[in-house]
C-alpha cells in the first residue's frame, strides 16, 4: 500500500522526509518521490525502485527547505514510472499532491479539466487533484487577484472544495507554493494520522513514519481536513467547521506500528478484507454495462457471446481461488469453465479451442508456472488472457491481453488472506458481467445481485467479529495431529483453502473434501475428537452438508460448523458453531474463508510457529 510522510518545522525537512519513507518501506512499494519548498518554489524529485534511489537522486540534486511530502507508490492506475510517480502538480508546477487510495469519478475530473485546458502528465487518478485544487485556486482567488496575493484560508477553501467532488478513498497530502509553511490533509476510507512534535508537526499515513519524533498522534477520521504548520495544527470537517483535536499517545513500538498494533501482518491483512474488497470493487461493478466491462476487463459483449470455453489457471491459493471461480462463473453467465493448476496446465497439452478465455490468477503477477501456462496458450492460438492480478507492471500483466487488478494493497504475510478475497471479489464482479452480456441474467437480476455484492465488507467486518471465539477454540485444538475441512458447491475449494492455510503456517497435516466425497475414502481417517471444521452455511445442497457433518459426528469427530445466523437443523449434533451473515450462496466462500483463516492463524500462534514467514515457502515463487 501507498506511503504518505509530510513534515513542517524548523529543521530541514528533506532528510526527516526520507527517513519516514524508509519507515515505510515495509508497506511494498514500487517508487516513490518527495517534493520541498526550497528558496520559495516547490521542487520534486521522483524515482522507480527503491528509496535508496531516490536518496541518491538527492545527493546529486538536494533540496533545502522546512516544508516536504513524500510518498512510496505502489501502483493502482498506471505502471510504475517517473512519470507516475507522486507528487504530483499541477500545469503550473505550484502545487504538489501525495495520495493514498482511489479517485474513481477521477476520468470524469480529468475529462473536464482537460477540457478547460489544463495538461495531465500522468495516468493516474491522483493527478486530477492537483489540477482541481489549481482549479479552485483560480476560481476563489480571480477578481483580478494574483495567485500569491491568495493566503491559508483560501488554500483550504480550495482543498475543501476539492475534496467534496472526489468520490472514492483518499489519504491526501497537498502542498501550493502560494502558502509555503502549510500542508494540508485530508481523508476519506484511506488512514492518515498527524504527529504533533516540538515546532514541528507531521501527516503520515501510519504513525510508523514519524514514530522516532513524536508519540503523540491525532487519529483523523472520514471527512476530516487538517491544517498543519510549524507552530500548530487546525482541525474542519468536510463542512469547513473547526473540530475539537484529541491526541492520542501512542505506545506502540515500530514493529508494533508497522503492523497497526496487530502481532502479524497476516493477522492485519486478514482484518484488512473487507477494505480489500471495497477497494476492487470500486469502479468495476456497476453499472454492469460494456463500457464497464471493456475498462476493467478488457472485453465487451460481443466477445462475451463468442466464448466457448473459460480456461482457469493459477496456483496455491488462487487456483482456490479459481476452483470458485468456476461454480460461479457457470451459475451466473452458463459459460463452461475448467481450472486446472497451472504447474499441470503448462505439460498437460490440453486442447485449445478457437474461442477461449484463459484466465490466470496471481496475486504477485510473477508465478513462474502460471506464467509459463499463459505463455503455452499463446503459443497453441488461445486467444484472449485475461489476468487477475494485485501487482500493476508485473510480468503477468505484460503477458496478458487484459489485466484487472484486484486492488488488494501488498500482501506482506506469505500466506495468502487478502489478495484471495480480492480474487473472489473480481471472479463474483467478471461473473455478473458475463452473465448479463450472455443474457442469462437480465438487467435487473444483475443489478440485485451487484447490490448483493456491495454489502459483503460489511459482512466481512460481521464475521471478523468472531476473532476472539475462534482464538479460544484454536487454542484448545491445536495439539491434535490432524485435521480435516469439508464444504459443498462453491464453499468446497474453501474447505481445501482452510487447510491449505493451516498446513502453511502451522505445519500440522490438513485436507480438505468435498462432503458428498468423504463415503468414497476420506471417513476412514476419522477417529475420535478428530478436528472436522464444516461450512454449512445457507445453500441448495444444505442439508447434505448436514448429513456430511453428522456423519463425522458419528464417527467421533470433533465438529466445529460455519453457519449462517440462521436456523439449521443440525444444533446438538456438533460440538461448535461459528455464525456469519447470510448472503448468496455464490458469494459466500469471500465470508466463510474468514472463520477458517483465523483458526489457521491462531493454532499456528498458539504452536509458536514463525506466522509471516512459514519455513520452506516464498511469498513469489519465480522458479518451477
Ligand atoms: C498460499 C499462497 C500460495 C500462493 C501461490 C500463488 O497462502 O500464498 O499458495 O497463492 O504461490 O501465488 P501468486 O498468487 O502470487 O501467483
Amino acid at each position: 500500500m501507498c506511503g504518505i510522510i509530510g513534515y513542517v518545522g524548523d529543521k530541514d525537512s528533506a532528510p526527516i522526509v526520507m527517513a519516514g519513507l524508509r519507515r515505510l518501506e515495509y508497506r511494498g512499494y514500487d517508487s516513490a518521490g518527495i517534493a520541498v519548498i526550497s528558496k520559495g518554489r516547490l521542487q520534486r524529485r521522483r524515482s522507480v525502485g527503491k528509496v535508496e534511489l531516490l536518496s541518491k537522486m538527492l545527493e546529486e540534486e538536494p533540496l533545502k527547505g522546512n516544508v516536504g511530502i513524500g510518498h512510496t507508490r505502489w501502483a493502482t492506475h498506471g505502471k510504475p514510472s517517473q512519470d507516475n510517480a507522486h507528487p504530483h502538480t499541477d500545469c503550473g508546477g505550484k502545487i504538489v499532491v501525495v495520495h493514498n487510495g482511489i479517485i474513481e469519478n477521477y476520468i470524469e475530473i480529468r475529462e473536464r479539466l482537460q477540457a478547460e485546458g489544463h495538461k495531465f502528465s500522468s495516468e493516474t487518478d491522483t493527478e486530477v487533484i492537483a489540477h482541481l485544487v489549481e482549479h479552485h485556486l483560480k476560481r476563489l482567488g480571480s477578481g483580478g487577484k494574483a495567485l500569491s496575493d491568495v493566503t491559508e484560508p483560501l488554500f483550504f477553501e480550495a482543498v475543501r472544495q476539492t475534496v467534496r467532488e472526489m468520490e472514492g478513498a483518499y489519504a491526501v497530502g497537498i502542498l501550493w507554493e502560494g502558502c509555503p509553511g502549510t500542508i494540508i490533509g485530508a481523508r476519506k476510507q484511506s488512514p492518515l494520522v498527524v504527529g504533533a512534535g516540538q515546532g514541528e508537526n507531521f501527516l503520515a499515513s501510519d504513525v510508523s513514519a514519524f514514530l522516532e519524533r513524536t508519540r503523540k498522534v491525532l487519529f483523523l477520521d472520514d471527512g476530516d481536513i487538517v491544517l498543519l504548520n510549524a507552530s500548530g495544527i487546525k482541525l474542519f470537517n468536510v463542512d469547513g467547521k473547526k473540530r475539537e483535536i484529541s491526541y492520542t499517545n501512542v505506545q506502540w513500538d515500530q514493529t508494533m506500528a508497522e503492523k497497526g498494533g496487530y502481532k502479524h501482518f497476516m493477522l492485519k491483512e486478514i482484518h484488512e478484507q473487507p477494505t480489500a474488497v471495497e477497494d476492487t470493487l470500486r469502479g468495476a461493478l456497476l453499472p454492469l454495462d460494456d463500457k464497464t466491462m471493456k475498462a476493467e476487463f478488457g472485453f465487451d459483449s460481443e466477445f462475451v457471446k463468442k466464448i466457448e470455453k473459460i480456461q482457469i489457471v493459477a496456483c496455491g491459493t488462487a487456483y482456490h481461488a479459481g476452483m470458485v471461480g468456476e461454480y460461479v462463473i457457470e451459475h451466473f453467465s452458463g459459460i463452461p469453465v475448467h481450472v486446472d493448476l497451472a504447474s499441470e496446465f503448462r505439460y498437460r497439452e490440453a486442447p485449445v479451442r478457437k474461442n477461449t478465455l484463459l484466465i490466470a490468477i496471481s496475486q504477485s503477477g510473477e508465478t513462474a508456472d502460471t506464467l509459463a501456462a499463459v505463455r503455452e496458450n499463446k503459443k497453441n492460438g488461445g486467444v484472449h488472457t485475461l489476468a487477475i492480478c494485485n501487482v500493476v507492471g508485473s510480468s503477468l500483466t505484460r503477458e496478458a491481453q487484459s489485466t484487472f487488478h484486484t486492488r488488494c494493497g501488498p500482501e506482506i504475510g506469505v500466506a495468502s488472506t487478502k489478495a484471495f478475497v480480492g480474487q473472489l471479489t473480481a471472479l463474483f464482479v467478471l461473473a455478473l458481467h458475463l452473465g448479463v452480456a450472455r443474457g442469462r441474467l437480465s438487467a435487473d437480476e444483475g443489478l440485485k445481485y451487484a447490490h448483493e455484492l456491495l454489502k459483503l465488507p460489511q459482512f466481512m467486518r460481521d464475521a471478523l467479529k468472531l476473532d476472539g471465539d475462534i482464538k479460544a477454540m484454536a487454542e484448545r485444538l491445536a495439539q491434535r495431529g490432524h485435521y480435516l475441512f469439508l464444504g459443498r458447491n462453491a464453499n468446497y475449494p474453501i474447505a481445501l483453502e482452510g487447510a491449505l492455510k493451516l498446513k502453511e503456517i502451522s505445519y500440522l497435516h490438513a485436507e480438505g473434501f468435498a462432503g458428498g466425497e468423504m463415503k468414497h475414502g476420506p471417513i476412514a481417517i476419522i477417529d475420535e475428537g478428530m478436528p472436522v471444521l464444516g461450512i454449512a452455511v445457507k445453500s441448495q445442497i444444505l442439508d447434505k452438508m448436514l448429513s456430511n457433518l453428522q456423519e463425522a459426528k458419528a464417527r467421533g469427530a470433533h465438529v466445529v460448523a460455519i453457519v449462517s445466523q440462521s436456523k439449521h437443523k443440525l444444533k446438538g449434533d456438533i460440538d461448535a458453531e461459528l455464525a456469519i451473515p447470510v448472503t448468496d450462496e455464490y458469494f459466500s466462500p469471500a465470508l466463510t474463508v474468514i472463520p477458517l483463516q483465523l483458526f489457521a492463524y491462531y493454532v499456528a500462534a498458539a504452536r509458536g510457529c514463525d506466522i509471516d514467514k512459514p519455513r520452506n515457502l516464498a511469498k513469489s515463487v519465480t522458479v518451477e
